[in-house]
């Protein structure tokens, strides 16, 4: 008897613990339990207000959690080369931190001229380590919008004009950025090509278009990458903004993709209730602003998805399910983040982090030209070296927009010229031309006398052993910037005008292009070498002088074309209409001829092709060999290829290989990059490189069936070390 009543005492004892273990650590807090289950019960504990509360900002960068229920809130922070310093709780103006200067790491054009995703892998660590370290729990990156046009302003944030380049160089930059317990944040979705109009127009492009050239580098991020956040564009797609569109968000996104994250809209993309709230927007930030400077009052809970939102629940207009998928989205993006107690604790401008900064920075310069073998410098033999252009020591980590950065260190062209420099060679310095200073939706005119300026550098170049131009674009509004496209493909500034003069009375100008866009280049015979290096953050000038005096040897590829002139380029080939559009609504009559898809089809000689770079040294590419010479859908091409370094420097090199469809039912591109592999070699070294193609990536999006459509035939794999230097071809068939 008394055994049982002693049972019976411990059963009644055992259970009260337990029950007071729940009330006191509820399910939602034990990450023992599923991520699914701890988000329902979370759910089922909250009000209908604070559900609504998780779909839209309390301030411009965050929003509210569930206080009560110990739900922290959600912090957010630009941008994809950096994490931006710390705004006020509700203005554009920057609370003025102390602790909150960053690394710059170099804008993505720089990542994706590098053509090495394990550099994308090392740069979302860092720069989620960043975010990490000042309490954000999204970092508003990468953009991986197509370089349709180049007088795109923010073509300087995404990764050029191949969705398979920005597929593969995207998804690594999305793991290291999550690793480090920050959800990123891809953006803009989608269509967002240009920055003319960009709050309102109206894209039109085929299914074609739209599924083999816009959307591939976004499906990648979501199925390959787990993204874990979304921004929809402010642009429109088919009469709907992006921010709440039923096509892209709720069928393509959410459903064909199975996206189980947020969708975030741009500041200012949010522009009606119905549609937010049934078209797939999940948190309304910056709503009745442009995203960078114009504010208007309008109380946090007077957004399309606050108050209305609610009343519209309330009154039964809006279905509870909506709001419960929504609250279910954001939960989870919290409990990935902000809840996650394991997360790492990140770091802040540190020495790591600028030696990933200036190792992606040397890997994604791209030399161009070097026809007298000017470069690399010879160092020991100059004894006055003179650096012209105001890139050479203007900034470049403010302005642009969004993206820009409060550095902890930017060191310029002439400074890393300088500490790369032996104390015996002179380095004079002239601007040889003005900007003016940089501010948004606005050009300023430079306070200097142009013409002086260029005088004075025109008669300095005429001593000197060697002249640096370090010039090209910059973030000034209408240059590389948000919210405004460029207005000619020329530099601007008079550049070409002093480039001519320069080369005029010096032999030896070595042209340094900055810039996130191709430029037309009429000096191009008139100098012996060029340059391209694109924004490059924190350790710019180090970078530059590596690859200038040869410490590095560059191998960067052209993420995109550098056209001879701008009438050259399909957007800009079928009138207003296509580019920029008629203010209202625009037609991407270019289709599927996207970069050099467009020139390649069209027999158009580029002045630098897609995949173009030259190195100090050279390679041989040896005959390749493929495993066998017919295919079926479900098989996987591997192609073999020896690659010796016959030069006398240690390098890299980008083997890439581009498939024809040889006979299709529509029209295709005549080739398109399906596989690259960058390989380093030592000088006189020889390495087999194996190249995996999927043959399912070789189908195209057939309109009439809705799907993806691999006809049998005839394919022919294109190899070479960029889209016009083709060293050899291999036939094959799929069945
Ligand atoms: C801006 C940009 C977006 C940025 C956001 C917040 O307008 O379009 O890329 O993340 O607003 O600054």
């Amino acid at each position: 008897m008394i055994k049982k009543v002693f049972l019976l005492f411990v059963l009644i004892t055992l259970g009260i613990v337990t029950i007071s273990a729940q009330k006191l650590f509820p399910i939602y807090l034990d990450e023992s339990k599923s991520i699914d289950e701890r988000v329902a019960n979370a759910l089922s504990l909250m009000t209908v207000d604070e559900k609504v509360a998780l779909c839209h900002a309390q301030s411009k960068f965050s929003v509210k959690g569930v206080a009560r229920l110990g739900i922290p809130e959600l912090w957010m922070s630009d941008g994809p080369h950096g994490v931006r310093a710390e705004f006020e709780w509700n203005t554009w103006q920057y609370a003025g931190w102390t602790n909150d200067s960053c690394t710059a790491f170099p804008a993505l054009t720089c990542l994706a001229a590098t053509f090495n995703p394990s550099l994308s892998y090392i740069y979302g660590k860092a720069i989620g380590e960043e975010a990490r370290y000042r309490k954000k729990d999204v970092l508003l990156g990468p953009g991986v919008n197509i370089y349709r046009t180049p007088l795109n302003g923010r073509n300087f944030e995404y990764l050029g004009e191949d969705p398979y380049l920005a597929s593969k160089m995207s998804v690594p930059y999305i793991w290291g950025v999550q690793e480090s317990g920050v959800a990123a944040c891809l953006k803009h979705f989608a269509l967002n090509n240009q920055e003319k109009w960009r709050s309102h127009i109206d894209v039109e492009v085929s299914d074609r278009a739209l599924y083999e050239i816009y959307l591939p580098a976004f499906k990648s991020a979501v199925i390959e990458g787990k993204v874990e956040s979304i921004m929809g564009s402010y642009n429109k797609f088919r009469g709907q903004h992006c921010c709440h569109n039923e096509l892209l968000l709720n069928k393509i996104l959410k459903t064909d993709w199975q996206f189980d994250g947020v969708v975030i809209s741009d500041w200012g993309g949010t522009h009606d209730s119905f549609e937010a709230v049934n078209y797939g927007l999940d948190i309304e930030m910056g709503t009745h602003t442009n995203g960078l400077t114009s504010d208007t009052n309008s109380p946090y809970n007077t957004f399309y998805l606050a108050d209305p939102f609610l009343e519209g629940i309330k009154s039964g207009k809006y279905s509870m399910k909506l709001l419960d998928d929504k609250a279910t989205r954001v939960l989870k993006l919290l409990f990935r983040t902000a809840l996650q107690s394991k997360r790492p604790l990140g770091s802040l401008a540190t020495a790591e982090h600028a030696a990933v900064s200036r190792k992606i920075a040397e890997e994604g310069i791209v030399l161009l030209k070097n026809s007298t073998d000017i470069l690399p410098l010879k160092t020991n033999s100059l004894k006055n070296i003179l650096v012209v252009g105001e890139n050479a020591t203007r900034m470049m980590t403010k302005g642009g927009g969004s993206s820009e950065l409060k550095v902890k260190l930017e060191v310029s062209p002439l400074q890393g010229l300088k500490n790369a420099m032996g104390a015996d060679v002179k380095i004079t310095y002239a601007m040889g031309y003005a900007s003016g200073p940089s501010m948004y939706g606005k050009v300023v005119p430079p306070k200097f006398n142009t013409d002086s300026l260029r005088k004075a550098a025109v008669e300095l170049a005429k001593q000197a052993d060697v002249v640096i131009y370090v010039g090209g674009l910059n973030k000034n509004y209408l240059q590389d910037c948000e919210d405004g496209d460029r207005l000619q493909l020329e530099l601007p500034f008079d550049q070409n005008l002093l480039l001519n003069q320069l080369a005029e009375v010096n032999p030896k100008v070595v042209v340094v292009l900055l810039s996130g866009n191709a430029v037309a280049m009429p000096w191009l015979n008139k100098v012996p070498a060029v340059v391209q290096a694109w924004y490059l953050g924190s350790e710019a000038g180090n970078a530059i002088a590596s690859v200038l005096t040869g410490t590095v040897n560059p191998s960067g590829k052209l993420p995109f074309t550098f056209p001879v002139k701008l009438s050259d380029c399909g957007a800009h080939s079928f009138g207003e209409l296509s580019y920029p559009g008629d203010s209202i609504k625009q037609v991407y009559s270019d289709d599927i001829l996207v970069g050099y898809r467009w020139y390649d089809t069209k027999k158009i000689t580029p002045l630098f092709p897609f995949g173009y770079g030259l190195s100090y040294t050279s390679f041989k590419l040896g005959k390749a060999t493929i495993q066998k010479s017919s295919f079926t859908l479900a098989d996987t091409a591997i192609v073999t290829v020896p690659l010796a370094n016959i030069g006398l420097l240690n390098g890299k090199e980008v083997i890439q290989i581009y498939v024809t469809d040889s006979k299709a039912s529509v029209q295709r591109p005549l080739k398109e990059l399906k596989g690259f592999a960058k390989m380093n070699l030592k000088a006189g070294e020889s390495k087999t490189v194996e190249i995996k193609l999927p043959v399912a990536d070789w189908a195209f999006y057939d309109e009439k069936i809705g799907n993806w459509n691999l006809e049998a035939g005839k394919f022919i794999l294109s190899i070479g070390t960029s889209s016009r230097d083709i060293s050899q071809k291999i036939e094959v068939a799929v069945k």
